[in-house]
């Protein structure tokens, strides 16, 4: 198989645009995606306001980051940015009906070579892969945010990827300054099976007046030494997303542990859904 040097990420959002950081930042050749010229320019500066404040923490040099920008071309083309991609990357929105769209106009674009991945949190590796003809070249990677931060990209492999794009993929990841874990396709993967569940509880702890959320979160923080409580990165990660997983989990699983407190139905319903709506457990700016 041919070395990746070419890549497409398909999506400018938040994720998106970290992982066109990431990829550019390590010399790949990068074409960054968007529908609309306003989401574009919004990529690429918040793009460039993450490089700058590298800059300032001496973790890259100016000329690194003109380096990485020039490594990005901001295209309004999907056809024609995946035409020559060696790699696609899609970050569009967690939409099972947008991202199966996206997917057949990559499938029907991009060269016999190309491989797929998508950075989904919670739809099937194996149902995504199924909508092109080549789920053999189709796979999970799985960033974390702030993508230019996370050294994780979990691999999750679909039933019919092939364990030497398995292999490309690790490499590739590797080259990203990241640590490729494998996992198999299952709902949450590994990541958000593991991760959902203990913001849900924190959840129920203020639901069911055990805690306040700066109490709670503390407990996680001093106790268990994470960055960040879990009601915190309930905010970060937006609760519209928490629910969306927790619910993948509990159809996946059929199983009640994974259902979703009653405390964050009502706050998505609300529109409460963390930092992107400046309220969640926390008031943000
Ligand atoms: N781009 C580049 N660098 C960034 C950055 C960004 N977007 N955001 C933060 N940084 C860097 C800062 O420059 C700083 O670098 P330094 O240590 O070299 O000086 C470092 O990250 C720490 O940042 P800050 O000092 O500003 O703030 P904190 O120390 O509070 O750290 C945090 C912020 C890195 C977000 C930390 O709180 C953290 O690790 N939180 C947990 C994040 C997490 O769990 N993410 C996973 C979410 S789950 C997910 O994404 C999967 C999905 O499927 C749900």
């Amino acid at each position: 198989m041919s070395e990746i040097k070419k890549v497409a990420v398909v999506g400018g959002g938040t994720m998106g645009n970290g992982i066109a950081h990431v990829f550019a930042m390590s010399g790949f050749d990068v074409d960054l995606v968007e529908t609309k010229q306003e989401l574009l320019d919004r990529a690429v500066s918040t793009i460039e306001k993450n490089l700058d404040r590298m800059v300032s923490r001496e973790k890259i040099s100016e000329e690194q980051k003109s380096r990485t920008l020039e490594n990005i071309r901001p295209s309004l083309d999907l056809t024609e940015s995946v035409k020559e991609a060696d790699l696609v990357v899609e970050a569009v929105p967690e939409n099972f009906p947008l991202k199966k769209q996206v997917f057949i106009e990559i499938d029907k674009t991009a060269p016999e070579r190309t491989i797929i991945a998508t950075n989904t949190s919670s739809i099937s590796i194996t149902k995504l892969a199924a909508v092109t003809d080549r789920a053999e070249k189709f796979i999970g990677m799985h960033f974390f945010n702030p993508v230019p931060v996370m050294k994780l990209v979990e691999i999750v492999n679909g039933l019919e990827t092939d364990p030497d794009v398995t292999e490309k993929i690790e490499k590739t990841s590797k080259k990203l300054g990241k640590v490729p874990i494998p996992v198999n396709d299952s709902p949450g993967f590994v990541s958000n099976r593991v991760l959902m569940p203990m913001i849900n509880e924190a959840i129920y702890c203020v639901y069911e007046g055990i805690g306040t959320p700066e109490h709670i979160d503390q407990v996680m923080k001093l106790g268990m030494a994470h960055p960040m409580g879990p009601l915190r990165l309930a905010d970060f990660i937006g609760l519209d997303v928490c629910l969306n997983i927790l619910n993948v989990l509990y159809e996946g699983f059929k199983d009640p542990k994974y259902r979703a407190c009653p405390l964050l139905v009502k706050m998505v319903d609300a529109g409460k859904l963390g930092d992107k709506t400046g309220i969640g457990f926390y008031l943000h700016d």
